[in-house]
């Protein structure tokens, strides 16, 4: 185990809670010891037994929880240029959708990849997410559709994880579209059900995700799968309310889902459901932009009610082929009117909530040492750039 240190010369933006927009600790002193923080406050109030300990001096840097991509579906086959083309010729993503396009033709070529393969295509998708300071990464199935290449997909998930340092959680998206020729109903019950079981089974599944709207499952759908779920004692999450709203946000909070995401039509009705449920409201902004939707999500409704939100890539090859976190906080900012401390927090202490992860996404005594030091003074840097990327170091279980 590495020799314990003391971080020095840095601003903290904590992100604790309560503590103000973004927790800032001017110069701040944050002590690492076995991979996480034993300690973190004003320099000037450090304890005398860490005052021997080694220093990592930053030069007056910011310091913030290493990054949480809380909503990817980086393991997948193939790309969909050519649906790009197509919607700017005129399609909608609907439509591509509906003519066998869409979601369903990233299965076909994730069906026809290899493990192997499906691994050095998503290594480097990783690789881009952890140069800008992301210490964790939720990845999604989903493009399987079929019990072998779902669990491939997890199993790929998990492999990242092992050749990268980098936290990586998986959801289950097994009702994330429809296969062709199948019927949802029958889908669910012959295929979905089963293979959650079987992933389970192997340790390969965190949470359950499900797709809800109108060219995916209804809510009485995505319920059956929700009930598995929780028999199996696994939390729940959902894409619900992006398209169209027919209820998704409602069932995610009436499960305690850890999350709702997208919800550009989730209404204020919803925002006080999420908010007594504890739900995450994850916003999506690169497929937002990607499909050119026009309906903002009700930030305003959730600030409001209290829900929390978190912000994330989404990076899929059709809707948001987003590699950059830092992009989706500005986006967030510049399309949803979100304030930069909200990006920032949506992408540490909201986004590990929506994971349902305690340990991470804050500076503070007991969390993990995953920390991201940039080189800017002001947080509102992060997300006020547009394709620049900040990143000075970045701190993982302790280690840089
Ligand atoms: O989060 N909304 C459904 N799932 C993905 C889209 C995936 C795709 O188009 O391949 C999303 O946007
Ligand atoms: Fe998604």
């Amino acid at each position: 185990m590495a020799r314990p240190y003391v971080v020095t010369e840095i601003t903290a933006a904590t992100m604790a809670p309560g503590a103000g927009d973004y927790g800032l600790v001017r110069d701040a002193a944050i002590v690492v010891t076995e991979g996480r923080i034993a300690w973190a406050g004003p320099e000037s109030d450090l304890p005398s037994d860490y005052v021997g300990f080694d220093r990592q001096t930053c030069g007056g840097r910011l310091v913030t929880p290493a990054l949480v991509d809380c909503h990817t579906h980086i393991v997948h086959g193939g790309n969909r240029a050519r649906e790009f083309e197509m919607r700017l010729n005129g399609a909608s993503y609907e439509e591509i959708a509906r003519a066998g396009g869409g979601i369903v033709s990233t299965v076909g070529d994730t069906r026809g990849a290899s493990e192997a393969e499906l691994l050095a295509s998503a290594l480097p998708r990783v690789d881009a997410l952890i140069a800008q300071g992301v210490g964790t990464v939720e990845i999604k199935s989903g493009y399987g559709l079929d019990t072998g290449t779902e669990l491939k997909m997890l199993r790929v998930a998990r492999a990242l994880g092992q050749h990268r340092p980098i936290q990586v959680l998986t959801s289950f998206l097994g009702a994330h579209a429809v296969p062709a020729g199948d019927d949802a109903d029958t889908y669910i019950d012959r295929i979905c059900l089963p293979t959650l079981e079987a992933a389970h089974a192997e340790g390969l599944v965190d949470a359950v995700d499900g797709f809800c709207e109108g060219i995916a499952f209804d809510t009485v759908q995505i319920a059956r799968v929700f009930d598995k779920a929780h028999a199996l004692g696994l939390p729940v999450k959902l894409h619900a309310e992006q398209l169209s709203h027919i209820g998704g946000t409602a069932l995610a909070a009436k499960y305690g889902a850890l999350s709702a995401d997208h919800v550009e039509y989730s209404t204020e009705v919803d925002a006080a459901l999420l908010a007594d449920a504890g739900t995450v409201a994850v916003v999506l902004p690169g497929a937002f932009y990607t499909i050119h939707e026009t309906q903002p999500p009700p930030v305003q409704a959730f600030r409001d009610h209290g829900v929390p939100m978190a912000v994330a890539t989404d990076w899929n090859p059709g809707s948001s082929p987003l590699g950059s976190i830092l992009l989706a906080m500005n986006m967030a900012c510049t399309l949803f009117r979100m304030t930069p401390a909200e990006a920032l927090a949506g992408t540490t202490r909201n986004a590990s909530r929506a994971l349902g992860l305690l340990d991470c996404g804050v500076i503070a005594a007991g969390m993990r040492a995953d920390l991201a030091i940039w080189n800017v003074s002001d947080p509102a840097e992060l997300s006020y750039g547009i394709g620049i990327n900040p990143l000075h170091l970045r701190i993982f279980g302790g280690v840089f």
